[in-house]
This record gives structure tokens, sequence and C-alpha cells, in this order.
């Protein structure tokens, strides 16, 4: 990147996207899921319709690409393909934190998106330690179909530079949800959430979460990277993504759940939506698409991941997203004995 433009040379976001990029969680909680097998089907492919609905919109494809980047010329440049391949593949893109435009109005690497978009279903992010007027300025700038908040106290926490006080974010989620008029979700960054973590939320007026949880990207990971590994103990910090959703079982039908965190392929996807999750969001996986293919390969891969979601659901006799929370599962290893001791 040259020293010269806008972003400066040392840019924390790229630091993300590197390590990112480099790390493989040694364990994914989607393989202990076994889900079980129809013979006699009941549908036609044609029939299958994987469309979901959450945050006020309807979405024919289930899965869509999580939030990530911005803030320097390399996520910008992530920003515009990511961008094209969604509009092209009818999919929800989400940016990464918006917050880096707020510091620096000559940023347009959110912007950019839009702009080149008309069509495109947009979402944007922000973190909790930010007031709802932030929010306010991010709407108004892309014109987004909600707005993501981010929850990420145990990256700040890692971050050498991050911040050590906490003590407004429920008043700023509150702001959030009292003054911003678009939809709003609540959103970890890849260490799960609990069943207290969501019913703090409802109480503070979230109605949509996505559990994010580990088993793909770790921010703690990643934050010891940046600072020569000082924490590496807790790098896998955190409740899975599987686990999460198990966790908050009682709340899928009182508020609406996502799933996103080590989402790897179609069958991921599905097995998420068998647990319940209204929608599936992916980040490193796409990632790794984008930067190892051509926007066409890409395009072409999406396609196909969302035929394989139709057959995935035709082999469990599931027409429609709600005909999937009716699928028999086993479970086994780590998620069994952690959904045992939590007495689900
Ligand atoms: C992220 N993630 C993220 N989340 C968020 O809410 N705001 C952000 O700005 C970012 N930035 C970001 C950068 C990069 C490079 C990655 C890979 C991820 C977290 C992301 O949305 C997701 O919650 C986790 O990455 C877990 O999903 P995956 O990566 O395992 O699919």
């Amino acid at each position: 990147m040259p020293d010269n433009d806008i972003y400066g040379k040392m840019n924390r976001k790229d630091d993300h996207i590197n390590h990112a990029l480099k790390y493989e969680s040694a364990y994914n909680s989607f393989d202990d899921i076994e889900l079980i097998h129809h013979s006699i089907p009941e549908y036609n492919m044609e029939d299958i319709d994987t469309s979901v609905c959450f945050a006020g919109h309807k979405f024919e494809c289930p899965f869509f690409i999580n939030a990530m980047t911005g803030g320097s010329q390399r996520g910008k440049e992530i920003n515009r393909k990511l961008a094209k391949v969604a509009q092209e593949c009818g999919l929800l893109f989400i940016t990464g934190s918006y917050s880096a435009a707020l510091k620096n109005p000559d940023d347009n690497s959110f912007r950019i998106v839009r702009e080149e978009n008309k069509d495109l279903l947009l979402g944007t992010n922000i973190g909790a330690d930010k007031d709802y007027k932030d929010g306010i300025k991010a709407i108004e700038d892309l014109n987004p179909l909600f707005l993501q908040i981010h929850v990420n106290f145990m990256q700040e926490l890692i971050m050498a530079e991050g911040s050590r006080n906490f003590s407004k974010w429920q008043e700023n989620i509150k702001g959030f949800t009292e003054n911003i008029k678009i939809p709003l979700i609540l959103k970890e960054v890849g260490f799960g959430m609990s069943k207290e973590t969501v019913r703090k939320g409802i109480e503070l007026g979230i109605k949509t979460f996505d559990i994010s949880g580990r088993g793909g990207t770790s921010f703690a990971y990643i934050e010891n990277a940046r600072r020569n590994n000082k924490f590496s103990y807790l790098d896998d910090w955190g409740q899975t993504t599987v686990v999460s959703l198990l966790s908050v079982k009682e709340y899928m039908d009182k508020v609406e759940i996502i799933a996103s965190g080590g989402i790897r392929n179609p069958l991921d996807i599905i097995k998420s939506l068998v647990l319940g999750a209204k929608g599936v969001g992916i980040s490193k996986a796409i990632l790794k698409l984008i930067e190892e293919n051509s926007i066409e390969e890409v395009i072409k891969t999406l396609d196909s991941w969302k035929h394989e979601c139709k057959i995935i659901m035709c082999a469990l006799n599931s027409k429609n997203i709600s005909d999937l929370k009716n699928v028999k599962y086993i479970l086994y290893g780590k998620t069994k004995e952690f959904t045992e001791q939590r007495k689900l």
C-alpha cells in the first residue's frame, strides 16, 4: 500500500484481513452434527424454496456476505469485488464497521459499493461503543436495509490499542434501539452468544441477533498475532456457533437469530437453518474465495452454493426453511457434552 494514501501506512483493517486469511480453526462445531437422511422423497427440486426473512426483509438466498472490511485501500478493493459478486448473485452484502469512514470523511471505501451497485442488498455495521448519532450518519451515507451493531468486547480487551471502557455500551445499544428507524442486528464477531446475552439484548430493545460463534475466524488469534502472541492461550475463547444456536433455542420464536462463524459450505448453512437460524452469514470463507479467484469464478461458486442448498433441502424432505426446523439430527463430541452440562 502506498505511504501517501488517505489511509496511512499501517492499517489495522489490513492486519485483520492478513491474519484472518492465515488462520484455520482446529475445531469446527458443525462437524459435531449429523442430519438424518430420508430415502423416500416428497418434493421435486423445482419445489424447493430457499428464501428467508429477517430484519424486515425477504431474501431469496439463505446465506449472505457478513461484515468484514472498508477503511483501507485494500479493504476498498475487497468491498468492490464482494459487492459486485453480491449484486450478480442476488446476495445480501454487509460492509465492515463504518467507524473508519466516520473518522475520515474522504474515505469512500464503503460508499463505493452503493455507488457502483444501485440495486445491491446492502447492510452496514458499527460498534456498540458508538453513539446512535454515528449510526444515523452511516445510514444517511449508505442507505442500508439495516444496521448491525457489533459487540467485540473480547477483541477490544486483547487488542493492544483496544478500548478499556465498556460501561457505556448498554446505554449506547438502548440509544440505537430507541432512535434508529431501520432494523437493527446485535452481532458478535466470532465469540458466540449465550442465552444471558440474548436476554440482556432483548431488555435493551434488540429484536434480531447474529450469534457469530467460534469455529471460523478468531479475533483473539488475530489480535494476539498483532501483539506478538502475548495472550495466545485465549485464542479459543468463546462458544461455538452450534453451541450458541442450541443455547438460545428458547428465544428462537421470540426474536430472530442469525448464525455465523465458521460456515464453510452449503452443508454448514443448512445445519444452521435446521438449528433454527433465520439466515446465515459468511465472512472468512468468502474472503478466501475472493482473494484466490476471479470475480467470475466466485460468482460461479456462490451460484452453485445456492443450488447445493436446494439439493440438501430436497434430501431432507424440506420444501422450505420452516420445514428444516423438523429435521432430526444427532450431536457428537464437545457439542454433545456442552449441551448435556448446560442442561439446554
Ligand atoms: C470481520 N468481522 C467483523 N465483524 C463486525 O461486526 N465488524 C467488522 O468490521 C468486522 N471485520 C472483520 C474483518 C475480517 C477480515 C473478518 C474475517 C471478519 C467478523 C465477521 O463478521 C464474523 O463475525 C466472524 O469473522 C466469524 O465469521 P467467519 O469469518 O468465521 O465466517
